[in-house]
Parts: structure tokens; sequence; C-alpha cells
């Protein structure tokens, strides 16, 4: 198992990904969480940038994460009475005694499992939680070759404040193992807590897949069928494909 996203990442979560990753991704999850209507699991919910919007519209949602900071974040956003809704549990291994009509892992939860072995076991294990009849929606990013490659070297990705006057920055940098298809991500995150600068890294493998490998794993897996679009507006895959987002039938 990777090591989890620490405290520092959990902290500052919010303030990058609503900036950079809203946009991309929100509605889509949204929308199909609206259309669901029924008991909905998001695994890998993580400080809650799509399940407290879902939850203050009315969804029935619950949310399971492996990392304790972020969860610590998304139950500090959550009155009591939806507390009970959050756990920390694996998408491996987790256990619900009343089943899920969707279930969605969004925002790369999915590329956290570097084991074929676990792959597959988190793949029947959400099949197993979900009622007849249920989904599983999750994504992946489509390999871009270059980057891939080349890897990237402290890369800017967030320059900002975190809140007004405390300055914030994200410095980004990867290192390809092309051999075990795994990006090893640094994360550098520089602030201002109002008196003096602060700094932290954190490091995590990303594992990708490519398209065939993908459509394999699915079909090794308990799902009886799938289907695997390009974007989050379900165009068919092509070369201009950034993302797979797969949707697994029960
Ligand atoms: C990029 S974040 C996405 C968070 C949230 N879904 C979102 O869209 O903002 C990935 C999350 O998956 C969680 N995660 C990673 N591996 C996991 C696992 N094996 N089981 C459950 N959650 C996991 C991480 O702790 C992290 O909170």
């Amino acid at each position: 198992m990777e090591e989890l996203y620490p405290d520092f990442f959990a902290r500052f979560y919010d303030v990058i990904y609503h900036q950079v990753r809203d946009g991309v991704d929100n509605r889509f999850y949204l929308d199909r969480i609206t259309e669901c209507g029924g008991r909905i699991l998001e695994i890998g919910s993580g400080t809650g940038r799509l399940l407290t919007e879902a939850l203050a519209s009315g969804a029935d949602i619950y949310g399971i994460d492996i990392s304790p900071a972020m969860l610590e974040v998304l139950g500090s956003k959550l009155p009591p009475e939806h507390r009970h809704r959050i756990s920390l549990q694996n998408i491996v291994d987790f256990r619900s005694d009343t089943g899920y009509d969707l279930i969605i892992a969004p925002f790369r939860v999915f590329m956290h499992l570097m084991e074929i072995n676990d792959q597959l076991k988190a793949l029947n294990n959400v099949r197993s939680n979900l009622r007849q009849g249920g989904k599983f929606i999750f994504d992946v990013f489509n390999p871009d070759l270059k980057p891939l490659i080349t890897g990237l070297d402290k890369v800017v990705d967030f320059d900002g404040e975190y809140e007004p006057g405390l300055s914030l920055r994200r410095i980004t940098s990867t290192k390809p193992d092309l051999i075990n298809q795994v990006i090893n991500l640094t994360f550098r995150m520089e602030w201002n807590d109002g008196t003096s600068g602060r700094s932290s890294e954190w490091e995590t493998p990303l594992r990708y897949f490519f398209r065939f490998e993908l459509e394999h794993l699915l079909l090794r897996s308990e799902f009886s069928s799938f289907k695997i679009s390009g974007d989050f507006e379900g165009s068919e895959l092509s070369n201009e494909s950034k993302e797979f987002i797969v949707t697994c039938f029960k």
C-alpha cells in the first residue's frame, strides 16, 4: 500500500483542486448522482470536493477513503447528523450491509492501486457491494506518451493564496518508471503561515493503464459488461481522448 495523502496535502487540497479540477469532472459526476437517485457510495471521497455538493443537493451519498487526513477534512465540513456517512475503508475490502445503486471512484482513485491483484479484488469487491442493476463509474487518464517518457521537472501548477494574504505554491515533478507503468509523483508545497515560510513534500506512485490493458482487466473481473468513454461528455474513444471513463454494469 502506498503512502497515504498526508496532512499538509489534505489541508490545501480544496484550494488547489476546486480551481484545477471542478471544471473538468464536477458536472459529470453530480449528474450521474442526481439521475441515480438511490443509495450512492463515493470511493476515495477525499475532502468531499464532490460529496459535499451531492449531499447539499439531497443525495443519499456515503464516502470511504483510506487517508485519515483527507477524511478528517471532510468530517469537519459535515454536520454531526451526516458524519456516519463517511468511514476509513479501502476499495479492496470495504463492506456495506445494504449495498448501493451507484458506486463512483472519481479523480484517479483507481490509479492508486499498484498491484493487478488489488485492482481485480477492488473491481470484484465493488461489484459485490452493488445492488442488481447498479453501476460503478471511475476514471483514469489516457497516458500522454511524451510527458510520460520524459517526466516533469519542477512545474509550478498552483501559485496563489490559500487565505487572503497567505501565499501557496505547488511544484510538481514526475519520474517515469516505464516497465512498471508507474509515474512517481513528487508534490512540493510552499506556503506562508503568516509569520514565516513553510514547505513540505510528498512522493506517491500512480499506476497508469493503456486502453487494452484496462479492457482485459475489466474482462477478467466479475463485471459482465462495461463501457469506456474518452471524455466527460461521453465521446467514443479516439486519438483525442484524454480520459478513460469506465462504467461497469451489474
Ligand atoms: C485524487 S483524490 C480524489 C478525491 C475525490 N474523489 C475528488 O474527486 O476530489 C484520491 C483519493 O483516493 C483515496 N484513495 C487512494 N487509494 C484508496 C483506496 N485503496 N481505497 C479508498 N480510497 C483510496 C485517497 O486517499 C484520496 O483521498
